[in-house]
């Protein structure tokens, strides 16, 4: 049985001052014996948070990294800095960093890479815009993008993963996925796992559902056979996570 697991994805929101508030505020929220929780955080907030969370059993993740471990790359961080800080987890590949930031599979290929060599556990982001879905082309776009993502990943590294499928009309829009919608594309992920890796590989790793998740459709998206559980944007910033964790 897999375990689940909900993230927050703080995005650009909060500062190192409001983001210990939050946390404080929603650790007694989050508590649970049977979901993994996870706080990702702005990179300047990965310390106090990181110390804010100590003694309990949420994980702190980053947002983003870099592929390269040091030098003349002003204003990245790198992975080895992310572990030192207390770092589990890294958002990778969010389709705002694709599309704002012009991150390519290419260069995602590299930080998963990287995020595994130094023992941090991707969330991998993957979904398709409008467009693709009226055209016919979510599994063919999302196929795409993690057979280029996942190249030269091991089936061990690719087990202890998780993918986030967020399709992009459904993020911050509060127009989520129907939980069949969302479970058909899961259940597919799943399926392209099997045929990159094996059976073994595909029944452990975990898929996350994001896009307007929030305390009243969690349990009906968690329900369903192919997604354990959810990266969440803006109901990860309140009082509703707690709701999600404890669906
Ligand atoms: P919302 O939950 O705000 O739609 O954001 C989803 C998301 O992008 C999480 O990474």
């Amino acid at each position: 049985m897999r375990r689940k697991i909900v993230a927050g994805n703080w995005k650009m929101n909060m500062t190192p001052s409001q983001a210990v508030a939050l946390a404080k505020e929603l650790i007694p929220l989050v508590e649970s014996e049977n979901v993994d929780v996870v706080f990702c955080v702005p990179a300047i907030d990965i310390v106090p948070v990181v110390e804010a969370v100590k003694g309990t059993k949420i994980a702190v993740g980053a947002e983003n990294m870099y592929f390269e471990d040091k030098g003349a790359f002003t204003g990245e961080i790198s992975a080895p800095m992310l572990v030192d800080a207390g770092v589990k987890y890294v958002i990778l590949g969010h389709s705002e960093r694709r599309e704002y930031f012009k991150e390519d599979d290419v260069l995602l290929n590299k930080k998963v890479k990287k995020a595994f060599e130094a023992g941090l556990t991707p969330i991998l982001c993957c979904g398709e815009t409008l467009e693709q879905r009226e055209l016919g082309v979510t599994l063919d776009f999302i196929r795409l993008q993690l057979k280029s993502d996942l190249a030269g990943v091991t089936a061990k590294q690719a087990a202890s993963m998780v993918i986030a499928y967020e399709p992009i009309w459904a993020i911050g829009t509060g127009k989520t996925a129907t939980s069949d919608q969302a479970e058909e594309v899961c259940g597919a992920i799943r399926k392209l796992i099997c045929e990159l890796y094996d059976e073994a590989t595909a029944e452990a790793i975990r898929i996350q559902y994001g896009g307007s998740v929030n305390g009243g459709n969690a349990a009906e998206l968690f329900a369903k056979p192919d997604i354990d559980g959810g990266l969440v944007g803006g109901a990860s910033l309140k009082a509703d996570f707690g709701k999600i964790v404890n669906y």
